[in-house]
């Protein structure tokens, strides 16, 4: 979604906020501008499209050692330039960067600004016309900021800039996430600490409904209220590796490549004198709990329902997952003593944040799992599991995927053992076999590439199916293929197919199955009989010892809860491939975000 940067300093800002704009790539976006800031004024550049448009549109003569950037992902108004931010006001003294989304820029601007011509159809234009009307009435710039602030409903990260003093970028932020990062003789803003990591590793983080003064010197920090606030910077946890492509040609493949180490890491970091270990705290919560409730969007709700799985067989503890965007706003009768999990990557998805929002209010205790530390979900639920997936830039989700789905099998086995219960694997050694089996299948990805080629090539749909665990997995597979290839796919139970879905097998749709679960393996097997009676083009992926003459992938044999990490590999890898082949733009999708920062 939309990213934010700002640098303060010695230096021209035109590159600093150009490089901090590009590593915000990842988060999705359809138009990027900046805006410098020197004695002259306000420079105003924008773009629609990439950061590569944006760079040969801005001018090199202006040399600035302030300024604001930003990366957009429509939401009010189509995506062109002067949607694009930063926005400017009426007189074109403020300058301003905004993500989030304003609820009730329509009635501000009806109340405040009837005689101010709009240049953009964006909510984000009436924040920085309001700051321009306030400041019209006398109101210093700072008065005029809040004022604007303690009047805005929604989500806001901001920066503004003010023609008439050079050495301030005001910043607020609400909802949206939003750091500051410290230097010697600098100081930047942004998004995410990836952005500025090209200068500094230091950065603060503000909380909602913040006030912030940036200059190249100073950070001073406030609430709404004019109270003062201290906090002091914590070191990002990042290098630069992390965070490039090396010689990969994706970081999607990169990122797939990993996941036997991610899985590795999660084992050490959960690791305590050769045990599975997790917090005590964790354990008692989930102990006292009648009923989990597993909140999340996405590929992290696909990882809830296998968690639902692992929490119901290992730790004998009902579960329902539901995801973010609906559980809000239609809210089922809870339990008695419930316990919510939210599952994120970002930790900042405002669907499952809006949730814990409710949560809190009515009382509840609330986990967070999450790839990223400090981020909203985890500051604001009570405790928190990390993912120690390392970043994932890649839009689609993968290694994060990975890493939910091995944190939650170590959080119910861990439970399921202090209560005392039967489990009959020894979870370390058995995930140590997963991530084994995941690179045996990585290594042979160019088999798996001929089968993309031959079956996804030219096909308008596919359908993935699954029973009990493995259709968990069915529906991970078949988003992954739709959010970068583009292919309509759909993934479904395999004895539901029948009652309806059948009607759209044609000849020669791809039909994906996973046959991983000896319980249910002959009846997916007889589902796909159904469909490729009807004329489908039929991919069977089993396990070793299931195997059987005609199937397409015959995966190494894991521990049966465990098949999720595994089965999940080569249709992430379809996917790639499939997107490939049809020249799509694999890490960035059309029309999709990475941290969705609006409901
Ligand atoms: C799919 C994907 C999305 C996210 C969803 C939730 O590949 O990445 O479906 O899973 O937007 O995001 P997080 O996990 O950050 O809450």
């Amino acid at each position: 979604m939309c990213g934010i940067v700002g640098y303060i300093g010695q230096v021209d800002a035109k590159e600093i906020l150009l490089k901090g704009l590009e590593k915000l790539e990842y988060r999705g976006y359809d138009s990027a501008g900046i805006a410098v800031m020197n004695e002259a004024g306000v420079h105003v550049f924008k773009e629609v499209g990439r950061i590569a448009n944006l760079r040969g549109a801005v001018d090199e003569s202006v040399e600035a050692t302030a300024g604001i950037g930003h990366t957009r992902w429509a939401t009010h108004g189509v995506p062109n330039q002067s949607n694009a931010h930063p926005h400017q006001s009426a007189s074109g003294r403020f300058t301003l960067v905004h993500n989030g989304v304003i609820e009730n820029y329509h009635l501000l601007q009806q109340e405040y600004l009837q005689n101010v011509t709009m240049k953009s159809d964006t909510d984000t234009e009436v924040i920085v016309q309001l700051v321009e009307h306030f400041a019209n009435e006398g109101l210093s710039t700072d008065e005029a900021f809040r004022k604007t602030l303690s009047l805005l409903h929604g989500s806001y990260a901001l920066g503004l800039l003010d023609e008439q003093d050079a050495e301030t970028i005001y910043v607020a932020k609400n909802k949206s996430p939003l750091l500051v990062g410290v230097g010697d003789t600098f100081n930047v803003i942004a998004s995410d600490a990836m952005a500025m990591l090209q200068v500094t590793d230091q950065f603060v983080e503000l909380h909602d409904e913040e006030v912030v003064i940036v200059k190249a010197a100073s950070v001073s920090i406030e609430k709404l209220d004019g109270t003062k606030v201290e906090r002091a910077p914590y070191t990002a946890q990042l290098d630069m590796s992390d965070i490039e492509k090396g010689t990969y040609p994706h970081y999607m493949l990169k990122e797939i490549d990993e996941q036997p180490g991610v899985i590795r890491k999660i084992v050490s970091a959960y690791t305590v004198e050769d045990e599975l270990t997790i917090d005590a705290d964790i354990k008692a919560a989930l102990s006292e709990a009648d009923r989990l409730y597993i909140i999340a969007a996405g590929t992290s709700y696909h990882a809830g329902l296998v968690g639902k799985q692992y929490f119901e067989k290992m730790a004998k503890i009902p579960v329902e997952v539901h995801i973010a965007s609906e559980f809000g706003y239609n809210m089922p009768l809870l339990s008695e003593k419930p316990l919510f999990i939210f599952i994120s990557q970002s930790g900042e998805t405002a669907d499952s944040r809006q949730v814990l929002v409710k949560v809190k209010e009515l009382g509840y205790k609330a986990l967070t799992i999450t790839n990223v530390q400090g981020s909203t979900l985890s500051r604001e639920a009570d405790y928190t599991l990390l993912l120690h997936a390392g970043p994932e830039i890649a839009v689609a989700s993968t290694k994060a995927y990975v890493a939910q789905v091995a944190v939650l099998a170590i959080t119910a086995y861990v439970e399921g053992k202090s209560k005392g219960l039967d489990i009959d694997f020894d979870l370390k050694a058995e995930l140590g076999v997963a991530a084994n089996a995941i690179q045996t299948i990585i290594d042979k990805k160019e088999e798996i590439q001929q089968v993309a080629d031959a079956v996804l090539a030219t096909t308008r749909n596919a359908f993935f199916i699954g029973r009990g665990i493995d259709y968990c997995v069915s529906m991970e597979g078949a988003l992954k293929l739709k959010e970068i290839s583009y292919i309509q796919a759909e993934g479904f139970a395999g004895g539901e197919l029948k009652h309806g879905t059948i009607a759209l097998i044609e000849e020669g749709t791809p039909v994906f199955a996973l046959a991983s679960q000896k319980a249910m393996s002959l009846n997916v097997r007889g589902n796909m009989k159904e469909v490729v009676a009807r004329g489908a083009n039929p991919i069977i992926i089993s396990m070793e010892g299931m195997e059987e003459a005609d199937d397409s992938m015959v995966l190494p044999a894991v521990q049966e809860l465990l098949t999720p990490l595994v089965t999940v590999i080569p249709l992430q890898l379809i996917s790639y491939y499939a997107a490939l082949y049809r020249d799509c733009d694999v890490d960035k999708p059309r029309n999709l975000a990475k941290s969705v920062t609006v409901e």
